[in-house]
């Protein structure tokens, strides 16, 4: 397959470059790099994936799942034939999955018989179930199951997200699979295979409208009929599908040339990451929307961690917040990104939309780009953006997408 040729992305992603990957694979080419290409804040890796075969990559995010992401479809490594893991994996996912349908045996059934019943049953269920974010008591299990080294630690799905972004049974099938593949795939090439392929299972069914700020609720017939589609998925036969999707990318030579990091953008670029890089390509976040947000499920269901989480929404408490996405502090990350790279020696390539934050902020990019830099040459082409409906708005929004090539 040629680089540019569509890869399936693992799951939808508000502000992929996707569509602009060829033109921001011809700026980075513009310099004639003579090292790896660092993407700074690289994504779901849509610009790493246009690279292949012929620049290495560093991909790297402030989002440690996107990392996994990366990993499995960018990074060395030789993974085992699934033919070889499936049976027992799928023994071991029957194993707890089994059990937790057990210890849950009474919630089956009440959604069971919610899924049947009118539409306000089943928004009813949905707003009692008793989640971290509102229930003292699965809190309380969520710290038993959170230093458990047993298989009671497999309930974080259940614990967190039931009733809402999953039905009860598709989290406990979440957790199953999680279990399995914790004690079967321990190598970790075939652990990020899996787990990005679990990361997407989830991705497809979710009851959410793309990004995961909040789940879809129930408020009449149609909705219904919506959350009723998506929480008869079943985890298991969408992820043997998904593990098929998630082919490694570009030769084996270009892989074993590549790396994935998780780290502010700010930091990473006065670390040893960037020795011997040949160009930073940045795509910072555009809009007022903190990414962490609209990701926290696949961040929490990744880390596996039983982060503190409060309210309806059930968004863990530690989320990473970005100075790019504040309006006061913009001016100051982007001058933070322009003058550490330049104080590395390396070429800048940068893509943000005319109607970013930066813009909103009255700062203007040329100027701040120029200031730093000797040589700045911009192209620019109309786009409409993917928001997912972010902030409650429009699903596409037009903009011009700017990339600049500054040296
Ligand atoms: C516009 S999106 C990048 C999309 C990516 N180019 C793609 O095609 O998938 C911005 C990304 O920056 C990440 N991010 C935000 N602030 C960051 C920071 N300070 N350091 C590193 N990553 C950050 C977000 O998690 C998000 O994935």
């Amino acid at each position: 397959m040629s680089a540019l040729e569509a890869v399936a992305m693992p799951v939808r992603y508000m502000g992929t470059k996707r569509y602009l990957a060829a033109d921001v694979r011809t700026a980075i080419e513009s310099v004639t790099p003579s090292g790896s290409v660092v993407d700074l804040f690289s994504g779901i890796g849509a610009v790493a994936s246009a690279l292949s075969p012929d620049h290495h990559v560093i991909t790297n995010d402030a989002l440690s799942f996107t990392t996994v992401l990366a990993r499995a479809r960018f990074c060395r490594g030789r993974r085992t034939e699934f033919a070889h893991l499936l049976p027992s994996i799928r023994l071991r996912y029957r194993e707890r999955e089994q059990e937790l349908e057990t210890a849950h045996e009474s919630v089956l059934a009440r959604e069971s018989v919610a899924l049947k019943a009118d539409w306000k049953t089943l928004a009813t269920f949905m707003a009692n179930y008793p989640h971290v974010g509102i229930s003292s008591d699965a809190r309380c299990m969520a710290r038993i199951c959170a230093v458990a080294d047993t298989r009671e630690k497999y309930s974080l799905a259940t614990l967190y997200f039931a009733a809402g972004y999953f039905s009860v049974r598709q989290s406990i099938q979440i957790d199953s699979l999680r279990y399995a593949i914790d004690q079967e795939a321990p190598c970790s090439v075939d652990w990020d295979w899996m787990i990005a392929a679990w990361l997407s299972a989830a991705a497809t069914v979710m009851n959410a409208p793309g990004h995961t700020a909040q789940y879809l609720r129930v408020s009449g017939e149609l909705s219904q009929t919506r959350v009723r589609r998506a929480w008869s998925r079943d985890i298991w036969a969408v992820f043997t599908d998904r593990i098929i999707d998630m082919t490694q990318e570009g030769t084996q030579k270009w892989r074993e040339g590549n790396m994935s990091c998780n780290a502010d953008a700010l930091k990473i670029i006065s670390s040893d990451a960037l020795d011997g890089v040949g160009v930073v390509y940045a795509d910072p976040p555009y809009t007022k929307d903190h990414y962490s947000r609209y990701y926290h499920v696949y961040e929490t269901l990744y880390r596996y961690d039983y982060p503190a989480s409060t309210g309806a929404g059930r968004y863990r408490n530690d989320r990473f917040v970005t100075d790019f996405s504040v309006k006061t502090k913009v001016q100051s990350a982007f001058e933070a990104l322009a003058s550490g790279v330049r104080a590395r020696g390396i070429p800048l390539v940068l893509s943000y939309p005319d109607n970013g934050l930066l813009s909103l902020a009255g700062v203007n990019l040329l100027d701040l780009l120029t200031s730093h830099f000797t040589s700045v040459t911009l192209k620019s082409r109309p786009h409409s953006h993917s928001t997912l409906g972010a902030s409650g708005g429009e699903q596409k929004k037009r903009a011009v997408e700017n990339i600049y090539v500054c040296s």
